[in-house]
């Protein structure tokens, strides 16, 4: 097993698989009236968020618990970073506390990289700036496989805000590994040049959502992620709802049977709107339910966890 889960790419099509298959074992807990297994007892796990978060903060506190490890919760509002304490300094801290896993969200791209050569622990990269967010990808991977029975061969259609999601960035890596096909569609303004080859080999690019929505079999917004933007990216936010937000009539294009995915959080009515998020075809609550079982498989595997 590998020690630290930091980019999509350190999971290899095995690795990968062990962890959606232990996170399907991990959901039978969630239907328990007794939601906890004694696998991480006497262990501790730290979570570090330098960056606003509800869902992915949440879910792994819960996952944490739901294995009997102790959960310290860091965030960097009211703690002595808003002093200058430096990443070096606070990863020293932990340290000293004996930390076994320490989860780390930070508006630095390649933050959690550093961090894992200045402790012992297991780090997991819960978000880096613009970088990537693997267990995201993971449990959007477990979504689909749940939901349509498996990955190879999948055709996912990554839309929208693409140059600052770290969504898009895992999901791509993930996703090839594991044998499905990904479109990126956005505007010209929001995909990197170079980025498909850069990724992966076999990524296409699309300007056009209306003629991709036919071919695809999961279809995943992005949100427009204005705090990011230093620029001015499309012209206003109706324009770009008009030619990339996903609404009713465009859901209608899509296959009998294709999904529809959105991280969280969402902007109703720019790139989603709530008919669509709400209908049937929509995993949204389902991913953030899945991220619980996909984390704790995470933990348990990384911590190499026994008593399951
Ligand atoms: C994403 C994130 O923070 O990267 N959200 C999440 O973790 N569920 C996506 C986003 O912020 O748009």
């Amino acid at each position: 097993m590998i020690r630290h889960l930091l980019s999509g790419a350190d999971l290899d099509a095995a690795t990968a698989t062990l962890i959606l298959d232990t996170a399907a074992e991990m959901a039978t807990v969630a239907g328990r009236e007794v939601k906890k297994l004694p696998a991480l007892r006497g262990r501790t796990v730290v979570n570090l968020f330098y960056e606003d978060s509800t869902r992915t903060r949440i879910s792994f506190e819960a996952a944490a618990k739901r294995l009997s490890a102790d959960v310290i919760n860091f965030s960097a509002k009211g703690s002595s970073v808003t002093k200058g304490e430096s990443l070096k300094d606070t990863a020293l801290t932990l340290q000293a506390m004996g930390a076994d896993a320490v989860v780390v969200r930070h508006p630095a791209s390649g933050a959690p990289h550093r961090l894992a050569d200045w402790v012992d622990g297991s780090v997991v990269n819960a978000g880096d700036g613009t970088h990537e967010h693997p267990t995201q990808a993971l449990l959007d991977a477990y979504t689909m496989r749940a939901r349509l029975g498996r990955l190879a061969g999948l055709h996912v259609a990554v839309v929208g805000d693409v140059l600052h999601s770290r969504v898009a960035r895992s999901n791509v890596l993930l996703l090839s590994t594991l044998g499905a096909k990904v479109t990126l569609v956005g505007p010209p303004t929001l995909i990197p040049v170079d980025i498909a080859q850069a990724l992966a080999p076999g990524i296409d690019v699309s300007y056009d959502l209306d003629a991709v929505l036919p071919n695809v079999d999961v279809v995943m917004m992005l949100r427009v992620q204005r705090e990011r933007m230093t620029d001015s990216y499309f012209p206003s936010a109706r324009e770009y709802a008009r030619r990339y937000g996903l609404d009713a009539p465009r859901m209608r294009r899509l296959p009998e049977h294709a999904i529809v995915m959105h991280p969280g959080p969402m902007n109703r009515g720019m790139e989603i709107t709530p008919e669509v998020a709400d209908s049937p075809r929509s995993t949204i609550v389902e991913q953030v339910a899945n991220g619980v079982s996909v984390r704790m498989a995470v933990l348990y595997l990384l911590l190499g966890g026994n008593n399951l």
